[in-house]
């Protein structure tokens, strides 16, 4: 969670993508929001820098991340954090009528 005077104001998840032990290597950002309040100063690079920090830390190799094509705050963000693009679901969700990607990036965190 990213706290500003005691309040939240952002907050990043990170989790296994699944129990088995042949993923055991990967974690996965599943969730990363900040505050509309207090967006744009830099809080989200500091909760995703932070996921790479403690994901590396717990032992992974790779971070991985779904990003919806319409979101081009949120994946420039992974992209200046090293993230890559690693395939697309074209037309994965029916949002609002329009049929939108599901973006899928990660991030080599080293052995
Ligand atoms: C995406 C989100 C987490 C970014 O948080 P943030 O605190 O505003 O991001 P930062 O201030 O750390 O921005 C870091 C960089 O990301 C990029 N970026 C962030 N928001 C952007 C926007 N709206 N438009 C374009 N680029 C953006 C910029 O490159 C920015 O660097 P700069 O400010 O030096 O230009 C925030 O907009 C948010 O919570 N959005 C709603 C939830 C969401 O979309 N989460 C991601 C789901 S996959």
């Amino acid at each position: 969670m990213a706290e500003l005077d005691g309040a939240v104001v952002g907050y990043v998840k990170l989790r296994r993508p699944t129990d088995l032990p042949s993923h055991r290597h990967v974690r996965q950002v599943n969730g990363l929001a900040v505050d509309p309040a207090f967006q744009r100063r830099g809080v989200g690079r500091a909760l995703l820098l932070a996921a790479i920090d403690e994901a590396r830390r717990r032992g992974a190799h790779r971070l991985t991340l779904q990003v919806l094509g319409t979101n081009p705050g949120a994946l420039a963000l992974y992209t200046g954090c090293g993230f890559e693009v690693e395939g697309v679901r074209r037309g994965e969700f029916l949002l609002d009528g329009e049929y939108v990607d599901d973006v899928l990036m990660a991030v080599h965190l080293g052995e």
